[in-house]
């Protein structure tokens, strides 16, 4: 499929899945509820868990919020096109179904030319989750799109460099992150030196989706910190599981080993890959990262994947 072909779908009120440079989307008109009703529904989404809608110019973003707070125009001169994701009051132009009944919206720009083209050419903003169902890891690759929606069209791109969804930021009052993502804190301090990771109330959090459990494979993942190794070696010995370790973690085990790189960059790109392997095996156990830089958002991710952490 061609980004025109991709586009008369949208421009139709139908939905289509898209690379960007974090994972890919499930893309809607951002304008038209009964096509954001399509991506709820296929995805088994709750409808109090709003999307982000992704524009490809700043006239787009002008027709979807009602104004833009001063410290948004820095954010965005330094990030867009990229994976931040910034909280504005809506406009009257986005329906509640976008916007889970807040009275907000979520807006960025995915710098992926395949994502800004269709965009451009669909000549609307584009309202789209990650092209997963929900709860399951987010996809980096078509093939990820096509294991949970085998029957949605796919426009398909680059796989996606980061691998970890966009952060997630708001701007009234005190600035702060509601999700973490390929933008470390490191990276926004730069701009806002204030900026703080939000204290998520768990049954009421600003960011609606952060109260579901997310990105869990399809069988159980036991999570071992850094300092934990000893602890894992002792765990793994003998059992019939699937290890996820940084490359110079791999000689420490014996049996199945999926290397997730050298880097924290590294890993945070081939972790939902990794999360949804085929190979057979009864766990998952990962052996983790130090929550620092891009470490906080591997952290952050696999704690919420995990079904027991140490
Ligand atoms: O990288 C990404 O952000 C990807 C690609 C496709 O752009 N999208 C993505 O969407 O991760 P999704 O739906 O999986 O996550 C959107 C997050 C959720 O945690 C949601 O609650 C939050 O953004 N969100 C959306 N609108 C919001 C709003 N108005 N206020 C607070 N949080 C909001
Ligand atoms: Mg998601």
């Amino acid at each position: 499929m061609d980004v025109k072909q991709a586009a008369d779908i949208i421009k139709n009120g139908g939905i289509v899945a898209f690379p960007t440079e974090t994972v890919y989307g499930l893309g809607a008109n951002a304008l038209d509820r009964e096509a954001v009703k399509k991506v709820f529904r296929a995805k088994g989404r709750p409808t109090d868990n709003p999307l982000i809608v992704h524009v490809a110019s700043s006239q787009m973003l002008l027709n979807v919020v009602r104004s833009i707070p001063p410290q948004a125009r820095g954010l965005i001169k330094r990030f867009w096109p990229g994976p931040l994701t910034i909280i504005f009051p809506a406009s009257d132009e986005i329906p509640i179904e976008t916007t889970g009944g807040l009275s907000t919206v979520a807006v960025r720009m995915p710098d992926n030319i395949t994502a800004l083209a269709l965009i451009t050419e669909a000549g609307v903003p584009i309202a789209a989750p990650s092209a997963n169902k929900s709860g399951r890891p987010s996809p980096t690759s078509v093939e990820h799109v096509k294991e949970d929606f085998p029957d949605i069209p796919i426009l398909s791109g680059k796989h996606s460099r980061h691998g970890m969804e966009s952060t997630v930021i708001a701007l009234d009052g005190k600035p702060r992150i509601l999700r973490q993502g390929a933008i470390s804190l490191k990276q926004l301090r730069e701009v806002i030196p204030n900026i703080t990771i939000a204290e998520q109330n768990p049954e009421r959090p600003e960011s609606p989706g952060m109260k579901y459990r997310h990105y869990a494979p399809d069988r159980p993942l036991i999570l071992f910190s850094p300092e934990q190794l000893e602890h894992m070696k002792l765990y793994v010995k003998g059992k019939d599981v699937i290890i996820l370790c940084k490359d110079r973690y791999a000689k420490e085990f014996t049996g199945q080993v999926i290397k997730l790189g050298s880097t924290d960059k590294e890993m945070a790109k081939s972790l939902y890959k990794a999360l949804r392997t085929k190979r057979e095996g009864e766990e998952l156990v990962v052996l983790g990262t130090e929550k620092k830089g891009h470490g906080r958002t591997i952290m952050d991710r696999l704690e919420r994947a995990a079904t027991k952490s140490y």
